[in-house]
């Protein structure tokens, strides 16, 4: 199974309103201009002022100062009985709501976040440090954050990382080289068919998998901007390391840097991950150098694995 061949699968985010946002409080302010106190009715004015202090509207213009006060305090009341309900069953709220996503988490924890953000994308749903199986955890890119670099659309990158690569490839081709990108944003999703079902395929151990390929959830493709590129004119060498042969990955070393790629996986890297020499990241702007570098900085260096 070719690693291109992968479905662009997109994952609409749902947002269920807040419940303080479905309260409403158009009874109370129904209650408060129910009764409009400007004086008798006009019918009431032809009646001589004797007879009118004797009729029922008189003492119902007297009481009405008191009834007011004892209407605002009850809609008073009422509102500040509910505002204490809301606050005192939020937590509940929370707590159920994560537990109905599978999620379930003590009150005091913050509910895990979703697996897309639109900051760095270094997965939140794990300590920053954290690795697997040599493997940094990484957060979908938004789905509003990527855009096509081929004209069948099939590949998408990061909006600045696909602009800079499109440059970069217009580049080679005027030095007569075919950058042809074969792998972009990967959701987790498709990661899962990568690494398990070609797993399975080839009857291989976890660990071994994963020297080549990342687990869901903690690859760079999820990023949306780390692309494997190939050379156009050498499909036969897409995706092995004898790629480092090729003319394109001769231009792409001495060229990239100024596109702001960078390999991931160099040989011996300090990652343990096996050589990609087709495998290259965008470290060009604050979010893509922090989405690759932050969880980094904290972990030591694994043994480096050996190149293939
Ligand atoms: N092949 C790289 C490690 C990935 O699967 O993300
Ligand atoms: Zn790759």
């Amino acid at each position: 199974m070719n690693e291109s061949d992968l479905p662009q699968i997109s994952e609409p985010l749902t947002s269920e309103p807040l419940i303080s946002e479905r309260l409403s409080f158009e009874s109370t302010s129904e209650l408060l201009s129910s009764e409009p106190l400007r004086g008798l009715p006009s019918s009431t004015h032809d009646i001589p002022m004797a007879v009118r202090e004797t009729l029922s509207p008189m003492p119902q213009v007297k009481h009405k100062p008191a009834r007011l006060f004892w209407g605002l305090g009850s809609v008073g009341a009422i509102a500040l009985l509910g505002i204490g309900l809301f606050f005192a069953l939020r937590p509940q709220f929370s707590a159920s709501t994560a537990a109905t996503a599978g999620n379930a988490a003590p009150s005091a924890t913050p509910p895990a976040p979703s697996p897309v953000n639109s900051g760095a994308s270094v997965s939140a749903s794990a300590s920053p440090a954290a690795q697997m199986l040599n493997h940094f955890p990484y957060n979908e890119a938004p789905q509003r954050e990527l855009t096509p670099i081929t004209p069948n659309g099939e590949i998408l990158m990061r909006k600045a990382a696909a602009a800079k690569f499109m440059e970069m490839q217009e580049a080679a081709r005027a030095a007569g080289v075919s950058l042809v990108p074969i792998s972009g944003f990967r959701s987790q999703e498709d990661q899962s068919h990568v690494f398990f079902d070609v797993k399975a395929q080839r009857g291989q151990d976890t660990t071994t998998r994963s020297e080549v390929s990342a687990p869901p959830g903690y690859s760079e493709h999820h990023t949306g901007y780390a692309v494997d590129i190939g050379d156009g004119d050498r499909s036969d060498l897409n995706l092995q390391t004898d790629f480092e042969t090729d003319q394109a990955f001769k231009w792409l070393k001495e060229n990239a840097g100024f596109y702001s790629f960078e390999m991931s996986f160099p040989k011996n890297n300090a990652q343990g991950v096996s050589y990609e020499p087709w495998h290259w990241r965008f470290v060009g702007d604050r979010n893509s150098l922090e989405t690759f570098y932050r969880a980094r900085s904290s972990v030591p260096p694994s043994a480096p694995a050996k190149a293939k």
